[in-house]
Parts: structure tokens; sequence; C-alpha cells
């Protein structure tokens, strides 16, 4: 066996958890000012002041939810007297959710989850608020996910006004928006109370990106396993998409094929096959967040094409049961989701009708449906 060939217990990874998504960087570089906002922001809090309202944005992958759950973990250091919470919008994305996981994460215990009335859970996480004299700080994480239906204004309606039903209640929220392209606004009368201080998440630029994956690569690899021109190529995919996750993905799968090739190093050729299926992390990330029947909806909508709306309904309720209005409900989500697209064509038989279209490639729909 050549000395460029692994043992079969040798492996190229040196700590590779540094790569799973849901790792903390400890090198969390060229957010500066990004980290200083939120800070000044919630610095109140450890006067027993409640802390500014934040409105985090950017597009995917650009470092706004590590940002946030970095400065509350260097926080929670400094203070007792605070509670910090991360709600996952794309997950929890009703307000009975948002205000369920506040519950768990605040009083330690999962709240019953039937039987009791958002007003009646929602009372009981301020109550004891005001009890324990604590501050919260509620960070809804991927809240564009609560923007159809109008769920992203009740629950921070809710919030924000908590100390005009409950004197004493110090809450204050950090909005976090995944730009995707889709408009939105804030209802008046929640834009009124939350006065945010905007932060900004720009794309990284190719330097930025490339010290981080190439920092990334020196922490989860052994010496020499990622070539210099294999981290330029990484860090060229991610500056095409933007999205930061891309580029740790690729790390981690061209890694894997090397291995399978039992080769000690990762070579160009590892990383175009692994590129393939890294790309749709993004995707995958927000379909695998869908409910099963939205699972069905775009299944459907990925095996057909162009289907009209009348058709495409008929083969749902076939599969679901569901009535018009829930399905009308789901395409509406999907398409503020940037999942799908409706357009009305002049063609129909009873006028205009409503044709609606996978935005991705329907292959790689099905794939991330697997
Ligand atoms: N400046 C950075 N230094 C090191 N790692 C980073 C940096 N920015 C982002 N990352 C890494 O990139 C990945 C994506 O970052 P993060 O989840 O914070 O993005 P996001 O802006 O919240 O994306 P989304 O809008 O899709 O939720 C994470 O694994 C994170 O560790
Ligand atoms: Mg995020």
């Amino acid at each position: 066996m050549s000395k460029d060939m692994l043992l079969w217990d040798e492996t190229l990874f040196k700590n590779g958890e540094v790569l799973e998504l849901d790792y903390l960087p400890e090198y969390f570089a060229h957010r500066d000012s990004q980290i200083k906002s939120l800070k000044f922001s919630l610095k109140p809090a450890l006067r027993g002041m409640r802390p500014v309202n934040c409105l985090v944005k950017g597009s995917p992958g650009t470092g706004k939810t590590t940002a946030v759950l970095k400065v509350f973990k260097e926080m929670k250091e400094h203070t007792d007297n605070v509670v910090f919470v991360k709600v996952n919008c794309q997950m929890d994305s009703t307000r009975f959710a948002v205000v369920s996981r506040i519950y768990e994460q605040l009083v330690n215990v999962k709240p019953p989850s039937s039987g009791v009335a958002f007003r009646k859970l929602f009372e009981k996480v301020v109550k004891h608020l005001v009890d324990s004299n604590k501050i919260l700080v509620v960070a809804l994480d991927d809240i564009n996910y609560l923007f159809h239906e109008g769920h992203a204004d009740e629950v921070m309606y809710s919030l924000l006004r908590a100390h005009e039903l409950y004197p004493g209640a110090r809450i204050s929220l950090i909005a976090i928006i995944s730009d995707i392209g889709v408009p939105y606004s804030f209802d008046p009368r929640v834009g009124s109370v939350f006065l945010p201080e905007e932060i900004d998440f720009s794309r990284y630029d190719f330097g930025e990106i490339r010290d981080i994956i190439s920092n990334r690569i020196q922490h989860a690899f052994y010496q020499n396993v990622v070539p210099d021109d294999v981290c330029d190529r990484i860090a060229e995919y991610v500056d095409m998409t933007g999205d930061l996750r891309v580029g740790i993905d690729l790390l981690k799968r061209s890694a894997l094929n090397a291995e399978r090739r039992a080769s000690r190093t990762v070579s160009m050729d590892d990383v175009e096959k692994a590129y393939e299926s890294s790309r749709l992390i993004y995707l995958c990330r927000n379909i695998r967040s869908l409910t099963e029947h939205e699972r069905t909806l775009i299944g459907l909508i990925a095996k057909g094409t162009d289907q009209q709306a009348g058709e495409l309904y008929k083969s749902f309720h076939d599969i679901t049961g569901l009535g018009y209005t829930r399905f009308y409900e789901l395409i509406e989500k999907m398409s503020a989701s940037q999942l799908l697209d409706t357009d009305f064509s002049g063609k129909g038989m009873r006028g205009r009708t409503r044709i609606i279209k996978p935005r991705y490639e329907p292959k790689d729909i099905l794939k991330c449906l697997e």
C-alpha cells in the first residue's frame, strides 16, 4: 500500500464536530460591528433595564444566528438575572408553539401540549418573569417563516405589550430575518412599540470567506489534508451562493469522498462531486421544515409541469382529504417562503386560471424529499 493511502482505521478528520451545522464556532471573525451593536443593545439588561429591541437581517448563511448565540453565551457569563431564549420559528411556526418554547426554556419543564390556551400559557411565562424578577430576551430566529398568516405580528405584539397587561414584565425581542427576497412589513401596531436597532449582515467578501473556511479547515482536519487550491475552490462556491453553510457542508462531504477513495488529501474532484449535494443545503433545510401535508403538496408540484391550481387541488385532496381552503393556505405559505411561483394565465375555461410552478429544479426538490 502506498503511503498516500489511508489505513482502514485512519481518518482525515482531527475534529469533525466543528463541521456540524449547529456547532458554535470559537473563531467568529468579520462581524465585529454587528456583535458590537448587539451587545450595546442588550447591555441595559445587566443593569436591570429592558434591552433595546433588535432587527437582525441578511441573506442565508451570513452568521446571524451564530452572532446572536455568541452574544447570548457571553452575556450569560455575566448575569443570572436575564433569561436568553432562542426560538426557531421555522420549527415553531405558530403563536402557541413560540410561547411553548419560551415557557419550556424559562421554567425548564415542557408545557402541556393541549388543553391550554395561548393566553393562559403566555400569562404563566410573564408571571414567572415578574415573580422571579428576571428580564427575558427572546430571539425569534427565522421569523420570516411566521410572516404569512400574520403569526409574526401576533407573537411580537403579545411579547412587546406584555408590560401593559402585567406591570413589571421586562421583555425584549431580537427578530432575525433570513432575507430570501420576500418583502415584509410589520403591522403598524407592532412597529410603534418594536422600534428596533437594525443590524445588517451583508454577504462576506471572498477574502473573508477564504479566511473563515481555512480556519475551519485547520480545526477540522489533520495537516495538509486540504490543499490551498481546494480551499480556494470551496471559497468560490461559497462566494457564488453567499451561504457559508454551503462551504462547511462541502468540507465535510469532500473529505468523506476522499476517505472513500482512501486518499490522504482532498482533491478538486472530491469537491466537485460534493457540490452536487451541498448546493441543495438551503433548499433541503427549507423542505425539511415543512409539515407532512406541505411535503406532499410540493412533491406533487415537482412531479407535474406547470399545473393548474384546480388539477393540483384534486390530486392533493385525493391523497390528504383536505379541503380547498387549507390547500390554498399551503400554496400561499410556500410561495411566501419562495418555494413556488403562482401565475395567472389567460386560458382556462372559466377565465383566468392559476398556474403553479416550483421555483427550484423539480429533480432537486424530489432529491430533498427523499
Ligand atoms: N464569521 C464567521 N466565522 C465563522 N463561522 C461562521 C461565520 N459566519 C457564519 N459562520 C458559520 O456559517 C454557518 C451559517 O451561519 P448562521 O447559521 O449563523 O447563518 P444565518 O445568517 O443565521 O443563516 P440563515 O439566514 O439561513 O438562518 C454556521 O455554521 C456558522 O458557524
Ligand atoms: Mg439562522
